[in-house]
Parts: C-alpha cells; structure tokens; sequence
C-alpha cells in the first residue's frame, strides 16, 4: 500500500465495488462533472473498467483510497494514460461525499505524485479539472501543479460547455510530503 498522511492507496478488493457503484458511479451529477463521457448507470456483476480492475493493463493504475485510521474506503485514485516513452501521465480521484473536504483528496494528490515521480520514474504529471472544481484545483496546487492553460467550452456537462483547467507538475519541482 502506498501511504501519505491520512490516506493509503491500496489495490481493489471486491468489497469496494459495490460501494464505489453506489456513492459515486450511481451518482448522475458526480460522473456528468467527473469523466470524460457522457454518464451511464453501471451494471452490478459488470466488468466495468472503472469499478474492475485489469493488472495486466499497462496505461493505467487504478487504486481504492482508505483512511490510514481503520482501513476505511474513502474513494478511487488513478494513475492512467500512462506514456514510458515522454514519461508522463494524468492523476484521477474521487472522493465518496461524506468523505469530502476532510484533506484527503490534498493527500491522494501528495500520494499519487510520489507512486508517478518516486516509483515509476516519470517525468511530467498532468491534472484536467471543470474550471469550477475549486477542491480539486486547490488540491493540486497545493501539491506545486500549476495552471498551464484553460480548455475554454471543452466540456459538455449537463446541459452546458464548461471549461476546463489543465494543471501539470514536473518532477524537479515535485516537494516530497512527510509520510505518516
Ligand atoms: C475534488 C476532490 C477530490 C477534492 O478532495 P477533497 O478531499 O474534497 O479536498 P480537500 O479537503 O483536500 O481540500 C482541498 C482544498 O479545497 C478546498 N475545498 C474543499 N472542498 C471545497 C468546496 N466544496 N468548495 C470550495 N473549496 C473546497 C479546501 O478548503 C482546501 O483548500 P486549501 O488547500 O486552501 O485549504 C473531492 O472533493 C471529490 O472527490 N469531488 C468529486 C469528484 C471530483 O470532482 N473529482 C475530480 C475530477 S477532476
């Protein structure tokens, strides 16, 4: 398990699954503002790549987020769109809705640049985010991502285009987090 200061990212265990479905995939809201397609509901037993992990998949890195206090699922966290070649990649999280604004998704962020610069090597990460995700462009800059460019009108959301943010880190910027 990789570990930060309040959250581990672990692998996924068939238990997350059905909980993930529930508050986060089910949620039409959530998914509309969160991915970048339009939203549909998940069959329960499905393989859906989202909730299903493939080991073998090279271009991703999905884990399951807990609390390092007791082990509880608090969301999901990627690491996808992986590239050895220009070693790069994008992070992705959500946080379950009870289990917003605590810190964690700061931590997932802190936690996710230490596995793609200390443990894969890589180069360069990138962020895309709604120019309206105030938590999620606070969680990245406090990790030292910068705003490199806005994506105007490059999301339709729920009735609207929406901007988008691109933020990006490089690794001889990156400052380590103490662990817990
Ligand atoms: C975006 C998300 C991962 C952020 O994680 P989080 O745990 O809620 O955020 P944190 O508690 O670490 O807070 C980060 C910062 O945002 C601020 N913040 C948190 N929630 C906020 C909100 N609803 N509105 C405005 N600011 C908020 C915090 O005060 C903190 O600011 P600071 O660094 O200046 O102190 C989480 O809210 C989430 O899962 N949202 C839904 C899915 C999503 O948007 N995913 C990202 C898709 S790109």
């Amino acid at each position: 398990m990789l570990r930060g200061s309040k959250v581990g990212l672990r692998a996924r265990h068939d238990d997350d699954i059905p909980v993930l479905r529930t508050e986060l995939y089910d949620d039409v809201v959530n998914g509309s503002r969160s991915e970048g397609a339009a939203w549909r509901p998940i069959t329960p037993g499905s393989k859906d790549p989202r909730l299903v992990v493939d080991d073998t998949e090279q271009w991703r890195v999905p884990f399951s987020v807990v609390e390092l206090d007791g082990g509880t699922l608090v969301g999901t966290a990627t690491l996808w769109g992986i590239d050895n070649h220009h070693r790069s990649a994008h992070l992705g999280l959500g946080l379950l809705p009870a289990c917003r604004g605590k810190g964690y998704g700061t931590d997932v962020v802190a936690t996710l640049c230490s596995y793609g610069f200390a443990v894969r090597g890589l180069h360069r990460l990138q962020i895309e985010t709604l120019a309206d995700n105030t938590a999620m462009l606070r969680a990245a800059e406090r990790n030292g991502f910068v705003r490199e460019g806005v994506l105007r009108s490059s999301a339709w959301v729920l009735g609207e285009f929406l901007d988008e943010v691109v933020l990006g880190l490089l690794a001889q910027d990156w400052k380590p987090k103490p662990k817990a």
